[in-house]
């Protein structure tokens, strides 16, 4: 099968593209000309594309002859919500629009995520039945890159995947800012009240990107929940269960957790906010971010995954966080 995958310069296109080219398929990777391909030039028959999904460049020419785009590329933290919607709703409106001029269309699935569909309750995760409700501007631009893809339905076969947050070998963007914390064995908690969240490790993802691609119903215009799958370890972990299996992980130690009024989140969010105006980097911790963080749940049920494209997890969160410290030690990022 020739794959073509969007983002594979990024954490979860790169693992992707590692996996697909070991399992002998052929792999084209869309870069951009900024994109660092220092991990993609190591993948033995890696093929590469030019593109960009903000400007459109490079798309009609990278999408010829593929039998199956992945679409991971998009923007996951950025200073003004136009970058949000520009690459991650546009942009994913540019590749299925170069897609549906094809004679032959192939096989699209757009990685989307938990927070396109909203956040949870407590021990009610997330089913696919639901009406998407997003609250920060990440989720809403990830919603708008699922409208686009419904919008091209007729022409473009498309699945859409929704991860929930995502671990593993190459993440430079979720754990290591917990880390720290996690070497002391002393977590902050945002809220006083009970919160859960999914995990789904990248290799896991990957998995059940490929499963998608090949065993997953494409979306209908009859049916708006078709074709729709969140995708992650079965397991609702609390707060202090992920902090403890990241201490015990780390150190071997069981984690102390200190909660903080939801306030201080806000305040936070805020005050990285202005940092970032001054320094020009994108803030850790925004009022968006706050946000996300003061909902009781992030959680999502892959019940749909296993019963139609048949993926289970392979990891759960105390295998995977082992797996992902292993890397970063050989790393020499801890
Ligand atoms: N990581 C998570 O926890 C998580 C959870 C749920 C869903 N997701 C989704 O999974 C996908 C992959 O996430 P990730 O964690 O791998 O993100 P990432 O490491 O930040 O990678 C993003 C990728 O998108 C590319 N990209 C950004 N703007 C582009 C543009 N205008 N044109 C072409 N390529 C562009 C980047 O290219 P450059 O290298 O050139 O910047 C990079 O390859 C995203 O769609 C994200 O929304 C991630």
């Amino acid at each position: 099968m020739h794959y073509l995958i969007t983002g594979a310069s990024g954490f979860v296109g790169g693992n992707l593209a590692r996996t697909l080219a070991a399992r002998g398929h052929t792999v084209t990777a869309l870069v951009r000309r900024s994109s660092n391909r220092a991990e993609l030039d190591k993948i033995p028959g890696l093929r590469f594309a030019v593109g960009d999904l903000v400007t459109g460049d490079g798309l009609d020419e990278a999408v010829k002859g593929v039998e199956c785009v992945q679409h991971l590329a998009g923007v996951v933290k950025a200073r003004a919500a136009e970058d949000y919607y520009r690459a991650n709703a546009e942009g994913t409106r540019l590749l299925c629009h170069a897609l549906a001029r094809l004679e032959r269309p192939p096989r699209l699935v757009y990685c989307s995520s938990l927070s396109a569909a909203g956040p949870a309750a407590i021990d009610r995760p997330r089913r696919e039945e639901e009406p998407p409700a997003p609250i920060s501007t990440y989720g809403k631009s990830k919603l708008g890159g699922e409208i686009a893809v419904r919008q091209y339905a007729d022409r473009v076969p498309s699945v859409i995947v929704r991860p929930p947050i995502v671990y593993g070998p190459g993440d430079s963007i979720n754990l290591p800012p917990l880390l720290a914390m996690g070497r002391l064995g002393v977590f902050l908690k945002a809220g006083l009240g009970p919160k859960q969240y999914s995990f789904i490790h990248v290799d896991d993802l990957c998995e059940a990107l490929v499963a998608a691609s090949t065993r997953g119903k494409t979306i209908s215009q009859d049916d708006p929940t078709q074709g729709i799958y969140f995708v992650a370890d079965p397991h609702a972990y609390s707060w202090e269960e992920f902090c403890d299996a990241l201490s015990h992980a780390l150190n071997g130690r069981r984690a102390r957790v200190f909660p903080l009024p939801e306030a201080v989140g806000y305040a936070v969010g805020l005050g990285s906010e202005l940092a970032g105006r001054f320094t020009k980097q994108v803030p850790l911790l925004s009022r968006d971010k706050a946000r996300e963080m003061r909902q009781p749940a992030w959680t999502c049920s892959p019940a749909r995954a296993k019963e139609e494209i048949d993926f289970s997890a392979a990891r759960d969160l105390r295998e995977g966080l082992r797996h992902t410290l292993e890397w970063y030690r050989q790393e020499g990022l801890l």
